[in-house]
């Protein structure tokens, strides 16, 4: 008889080793832990307690819209709970190719719908570069579009966040010493961390003038910029200069799910080879549904967009006129405040005053640049940005902590 394995001792060894992965964490004052955050439209609960939400991404204040929900409602009445399947099986519903119909009548651009914006964002990277392509990576771009490209196999090479000197070094020599690779200019159009734009005409000029084709992510800038939203490439009109955009529905369109936008045969390029296109589940039809109705009202609405950007200028000029310097240029308002620690405890003071915005630490954002992000929604009231205002002066005053000025 071969011996009994010794199971419980593997098992303890295991656990051992899970546990000293999490202590690891811990030491670094990088411990993440799932909070409960139960929310009405405007306010959210958290431990029992009413705060202001500045911790989430409903820019638009849509997800409670009563249209929406209506919307949604019918959707899931007729269309039930799931897809059951993948979009090359039996997935693909009629509520998946109105989507994308209403997605190109809105953006004047052939659009996919995929599961999420993150695996938009892999799903483009690795179908449109590979091991012998260059991938050049804005140094803060969302963790989505870094995965997508370790994915691809290029090489990737790092520019300096928002730098077009940087960008065209970089390019300068990848052309040096070989005029015929493919590369990718990989960038987000309004930083989720920072809250700041992206030069997209001048990369948009430098990839022209290099043959490099630009990728740029607007999932913080649809709904904000652009015409009805359609984003920041849309805003400055270079759209047509930018084969590649991704987005999600998940932030001021209200609900979940990514897209992207780009020509008529990169989309079928993408349906043919993209992984995370072929082998995912399609998202259920009333989620796409619900999502084609959000787009619909912001091409109804165009004016959401820009009453955003009035509240989140009145708020930066308040932190601002109250000595307290604080990043972004549009609805992202990150105070920036260096170590994890001093985050947290920032957070935690902001907590306890009733104002939520989450301490973001490494490595979501680079070493000694850990923060709290204030996100803007058309839901805060001018009072509540006031009040919001108040309280941050007040943790300023009572811990000492001084956020510092942008990096
Ligand atoms: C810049 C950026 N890209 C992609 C994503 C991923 O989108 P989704 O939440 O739809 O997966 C996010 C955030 O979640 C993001 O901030």
């Amino acid at each position: 008889m071969p011996n009994k394995p010794e199971l419980q001792e593997d098992v303890s060894a295991e656990h051992q080793w899970v546990c000293s992965r999490l202590e690891s964490v811990r030491s670094k004052g990088l411990w993440r832990g799932l909070r409960r955050f139960d929310d009405g439209q405007i306010y959210t609960e958290a431990g029992g307690r009413q705060v202001i939400n500045f911790s989430g991404n409903d820019y638009l204040g849509l997800r409670h819209n009563p249209a929406l929900l209506a919307a949604c409602a019918d959707a899931v009445n007729e269309s039930g709970v799931g897809s059951g399947a993948s979009r090359l099986l039996s997935g693909t519903k009629r509520q998946h190719l109105e989507c994308e119909a209403e997605l190109e009548e809105w953006s004047a651009s052939p659009a996919l719908v995929l599961g999420s914006g993150y695996l938009a964002n892999l799903a483009l990277l690795s179908t449109f570069a590979d091991r012998s392509s260059v991938i050049l990576l804005d140094r803060l771009a969302h963790a989505s579009l870094l995965d997508g490209a370790q994915l691809s196999r290029a090489k990737m090479m790092r520019f300096q966040h928002n730098d077009v000197n940087s960008l065209e070094d970089m390019l300068r020599k990848v052309r040096e010493s070989d005029s015929a690779k493919r590369v990718l200019v990989v960038t987000e159009s309004i930083f989720s961390m920072d809250g700041d734009i992206a030069p997209l005409r001048d990369m948009s000029e430098l990839c022209a003038r290099y043959g490099a084709q630009l990728v740029v992510d607007e999932a913080h800038a649809v709904g904000v910029f652009g015409d009805k939203g359609t984003g920041l490439c849309s805003e400055m009109g270079i759209s047509e200069l930018v084969p590649y955009r991704t987005a999600t529905f998940s932030k001021s369109l209200a609900s979940y799910g990514g897209f992207v936008l780009a020509r008529r045969e990169a989309c079928d390029l993408l349906v043919n080879s993209a992984r995370q296109f072929i082998y995912d589940t399609a998202l259920p039809p009333h989620i796409v549904s619900t999502a084609a109705y959000a787009v619909r009202m912001l091409a109804d609405s165009p004016e959401l967009g820009s009453t955003l950007l009035e509240k989140s200028a009145f708020f930066r000029n308040a932190l601002h006129s109250a000595g307290v310097p604080a990043g972004g240029d549009a609805h992202i308002v990150p105070l920036i405040l260096g170590s994890s620690e001093t985050a947290l405890k920032f957070a935690d003071a902001l907590l306890s005053r009733g104002v939520l915005a989450v301490a973001i630490r490494p490595p979501t954002v680079p070493e000694g640049t850990a923060r709290v992000r204030f996100s803007l929604s058309l839901t805060h009231s001018e009072q509540q940005l006031r009040d919001a205002v108040q309280v941050v002066r007040e943790v300023v005053e009572h811990t000492g902590i001084q956020p510092l000025e942008r990096p």
